[in-house]
């Protein structure tokens, strides 16, 4: 019996004769040779079957295979210099598993609506894959980065009474007769958590009912949330660069292949693991803007994607717009000690037209200040009343900040939407599959 090995650990099997399990992603055939092109789910290879070198029930059976049957195959392992991959195997038995007929994704182009409703199915694609271990290797290097830097991951609840970014965009649920939202943040638990555990972070997903149809929003993403005792806004910006660079720097290592299927510049990522990144004021961003000639916004405003992309552009790396005007950010900001219209805050905005991928800020620890806060954002006080108490035991500086995941995939794979960057995507009008 020959050993069963997944595509992927195909070059330390050179040589050998081995067993895989695989479907038939497309097929190619002359008289006297069949090309399969196999995928495991761990990665792509071609399948070579010669008739000359195989039964004549193995040649006919190959030639009659039909896009993505899946198969158990035995052959050697052999080195392909022509391919990306490297390796290729030749094909010397054949057995059907599942057939496949009339599947629905074939190689010519499909529009983006049917694609999407086949999203089942098109998560087999292999650009559909690339972006998937794109996504995979930010998740895991996010884990090592802060366990490397003395985090600990807390879990905050996905149902919550509490709305820390703003009324407009929840998702009301019926909780046994009260009222409950799916989480938009996680944050204000995390302050609690770093009132216990000191530097905290979670990772899960977050919920926003958005009337958005951009390239940017999703309603249900994941969000990487940390927070930081003893800590102010500054050293919190070094940490949130850090992190950014460590994630892309692990692509870069480990995501070769998948970079080469999304014809990503490597190049140009690597630019974005140098530090530091810029930072500019707020109040600069909305000068350079009106000095290019952008009438349609006024001090005060909020950003639009091209005034976004406008700045970025203006940047070769990842820019941080730091202190925003107080109205239009959440009421947990800490004001700027000389200035009480702009609060301590920064967002990220990634390169190339990519938008926002952190926002993040110091947070008010007085409790008077913070409670005349809650009451002007007319949120209620005794839902808050847990999180004022961390202002009454003991409170601290602290700083945190939120990755949205799924923009973050997005900009590093180079993709258009954002709807690719998650395996099921919600959106505005989709909830299916
Ligand atoms: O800027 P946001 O709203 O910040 C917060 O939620 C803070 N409570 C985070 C914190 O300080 N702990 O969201 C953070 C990030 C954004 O920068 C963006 O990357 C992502 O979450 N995000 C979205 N991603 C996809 N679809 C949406 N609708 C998103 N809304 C926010
Ligand atoms: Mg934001």
């Amino acid at each position: 019996m020959s050993k069963m090995i997944s595509i992927i650990d195909s070059k330390d099997h050179v040589g050998e004769s081995v067993q895989l399990g695989a479907w038939v992603a497309s097929k190619r055939s002359s008289g006297k040779i069949v090309f399969l092109q196999l995928r495991d789910g761990t990665a792509y290879f071609q399948g070579v079957v010669v008739k000359s070198e195989v039964s004549e029930e193995v040649f006919a059976l190959a030639k009659s295979l039909t896009q993505e049957t899946s198969v158990l195959i035995t052959g050697e392992i052999r080195e392909d210099t022509r391919s990306k991959f490297g390796y290729e195997i030749g094909i010397s038995t054949i057995e059907v598993v599942g057939e496949s007929h009339d599947y629905p994704i074939t190689p010519k182009e499909h529009g983006t609506d049917f694609l999407m409703d086949h999203r089942h199915l098109w998560l087999r694609s292999r650009k559909q894959h690339a972006i998937m271990q794109v996504r995979n290797e930010l998740i895991r290097a996010t884990y090592e980065f802060f366990n490397k830097n003395g985090f600990i991951k807390i879990d905050p609840p996905i149902l919550t009474g509490s709305a820390p970014e703003g009324t407009t965009d929840l998702f009301k649920t019926d909780y046994f007769g009260r009222d409950a939202y799916l989480s938009q943040s996680g944050q204000l638990y995390m302050e609690a958590a770093a009132m216990a555990f000191g530097k905290v972070f979670s990772f899960g997903p977050t919920f926003r009912a958005e009337q958005s149809k951009t390239r940017r929003h999703l309603i249900e993403f994941w969000m990487i949330e940390p927070e930081m005792a003893f800590m102010h806004q500054e050293e919190s910006l070094e940490i949130q660069e850090q992190y950014v660079a460590y994630i892309v720097q692990a692509v870069l290592d480990n995501c070769t292949y998948a970079l080469d299927v999304l014809e990503r510049d490597t190049e140009q990522l690597k630019k974005y693991t140098e530090l530091p990144f810029p930072r500019i004021s707020y109040d600069d961003a909305i000068d350079l803007l009106k000095e290019n000639n952008f009438d349609d916004i006024e001090w005060g405003d909020d950003f639009g994607s091209p005034h976004e992309t406008f700045i970025a552009n203006s940047f070769e790396k990842p820019v941080f717009i730091m202190n925003y005007p107080k109205a239009i950010k959440p009421f947990y900001m800490k004001p700027h000690p000389t200035r009480d219209d702009v609060v301590i805050c920064a967002d990220l905005i990634a390169p190339e037209g990519y938008g926002e991928i952190i926002g993040g800020s110091e947070r008010e620890t007085d409790y008077d200040k913070l409670l005349a806060e809650i009451k002007k954002f007319g949120l209620s006080e005794d839902e808050y009343s847990w999180y004022l108490d961390l202002r009454k035991y003991g409170s601290v500086p602290h700083s945190g900040f939120g990755l949205g995941l799924e923009r973050t995939v997005t900009w590093v794979a180079g993709i258009d939407h954002v709807r690719e960057s998650i395996p099921f995507p919600r959106l505005l009008n989709r909830i299916y599959p």
